[in-house]
């Protein structure tokens, strides 16, 4: 294949301003907003919120651009774009199995990601009723037992995500995404910063940020270094082939690097935001920054029931909680369907049907985790905490890892230069470097440590 672009056959952005906010619609989910705080106070804060930074900086702003300029070069599903763009570059067929791979952990993903969703379209429904207002907070605690002891509700609103989901998938990206995203995101954004004003009149805002600026690394264990680094890929819904799908639907004349910046810095700072807002009302009210998974919903209805306006300001938070983790969960499944579409020639709506329908069934062993199989445990870990170690902490890392290794050793400097076009040249060769060398030690030794390997070998 030549240098001239090629066109995918399932359409293109209409500017460049919508794919960065479809791709920040993918990126800005759950994993701002629930996964982020949750995970940061369970690993201590300060020092696992600096691995995070760290992490997102040197390992997935450099994939993020690789990941895109994959997707803009290949301009089909991952599975398809890997094979033909390694067969441009002379290299072996099995890099289809980067596709693959990222096929499955988006299929995976969705299953508990679709579950967590509707805890948030439950919580629309509470603080419509009034249930939060002037509370405390045990009974914003009972509130969240009473939900995950409930396998029907869990079940009604994951089923209710699911079919949202797959509708905007079946109606194609493109048509379903672009507006609503658009001004979506932003107005999260406000209600976010709403939230963060009520928190710095909390009483405790200097004790919140001195736990999440502040490093204690004795407070940071081996697998929260693991933790750290596979959420900076999970938040930036990097290494499955997400953005490499939104990648291939990208114009050829833009700046690739311009944009993922711009993508990164706004999904560090929602999280960042987040995380602001949480942790004063964590300490201002004797809560448990370790809480587990259900920290922002124990701690954010205590804020709305008791501010002015909460009953407003709490219907509106969950509901574009709902719309964020919705614009997430159609990347993680276009993948799949991009796929279905290419290679078994099915129409859009029958992929999505059958992917729709398999994720559900898998995301009820998620459902049934926080309740009828909350004592059943794999390695330690309950359905849903083994599906989230094995997909944030080793599936995307490793994906990420050979993207870092096709795009920075196998692919040829010629191709990249073309795709990235860019008159930096400077700035092009250190994005190279890090690839190259940076993002796979970085990675491959956050993996050894993680087992304690590294530990014993110096
Ligand atoms: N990044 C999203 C979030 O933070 C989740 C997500 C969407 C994702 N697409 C992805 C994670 C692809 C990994 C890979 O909520």
């Amino acid at each position: 294949m030549s240098d001239s672009p090629r066109n995918s056959i399932h359409g293109q952005w209409s500017s460049r301003w919508v794919f960065v906010f479809a791709a920040t619609g993918s990126a800005v989910g759950l994993g701002n907003i629930w996964k982020f705080p949750y995970i940061a106070g369970e690993n201590g804060g300060g020092a696992f919120v600096l691995v995070y930074l760290l992490c997102i900086a040197v390992v997935g702003l450099p994939v993020m651009i690789a990941e895109i300029l994959l997707g803009r070069r290949g301009r089909q599903s991952p599975i398809n774009t890997m094979a033909s763009l390694s067969r441009e570059e002379g290299r072996s067929p099995l890099w289809k199995l980067l596709g693959w791979s990222g096929v499955l952990a988006g299929f995976l993903i969705l299953s508990y990601y679709s579950v967590i969703a509707g805890w948030a379209l439950n919580y629309v429904l509470e603080m419509v009723n009034g249930t939060f207002t002037g509370t405390s907070a045990g009974q914003v605690q009972t509130v969240f037992d009473e939900l995950l002891a409930d396998p029907l509700k869990l079940t009604l609103w994951h089923t209710l995500f699911i079919i949202v989901t797959m509708i905007v998938v079946a109606r194609g990206v493109r048509g379903g995404l672009e507006k609503a995203v658009m001004f979506l995101m932003p107005s999260l954004f406000v209600l976010l910063v709403i939230l963060l004003a009520y928190a710095m009149n909390s009483g405790a805002f200097i004790e919140g940020l001195t736990f999440l600026f502040m490093p204690d690394f004795s407070a940071l264990t081996r697998e929260g270094v693991l933790t750290a680094m596979g959420h900076a890929f999970f938040t930036l819904s990097l290494g499955m082939g997400a953005i490499m799908i939104y990648g291939s639907y990208m114009r050829s004349q833009d700046s690739i690097a311009r944009t993922a910046i711009m993508i990164v810095f706004a999904d560090t700072m929602v999280a960042l935001v987040a995380g602001m807002a949480i942790f004063p009302i964590v300490f201002a009210n004797g809560l448990e920054p370790g809480a587990g998974p259900g920290l922002v919903f124990q701690t954010l209805p205590l804020a709305f029931g008791q501010m002015d306006g909460g009953l407003f300001f709490g219907t509106l938070f969950f509901i574009l909680l709902f719309f964020a983790a919705w614009s997430s969960s159609i990347s993680l499944i276009e993948p799949a369907v991009t796929w279905l579409v290419e290679n078994r020639n099915m129409k859009r709506i029958t992929a999505s049907i059958i992917c729709g329908i398999a994720t559900w069934l898998l995301g009820m062993g998620t459902v049934l985790s926080f309740n009828l199989w909350s004592e059943v445990k794999w390695f330690d870990r309950t359905f849903f905490e083994l599906l989230d170690f094995l997909t944030a902490n080793i599936m995307l890392p490793l994906g990420g890892l050979f993207i870092a290794i096709f795009v920075g050793w196998s692919m040829s400097r010629k191709s990249k230069v073309a795709e990235m076009a860019t008159k930096y040249l400077f700035a092009f060769n250190v994005w190279s470097f890090l690839l190259r060398y940076v993002t796979p030690l970085a990675v491959t030794v956050v993996f050894l440590q993680s087992t304690g390997l590294l530990a014993k070998l110096i």
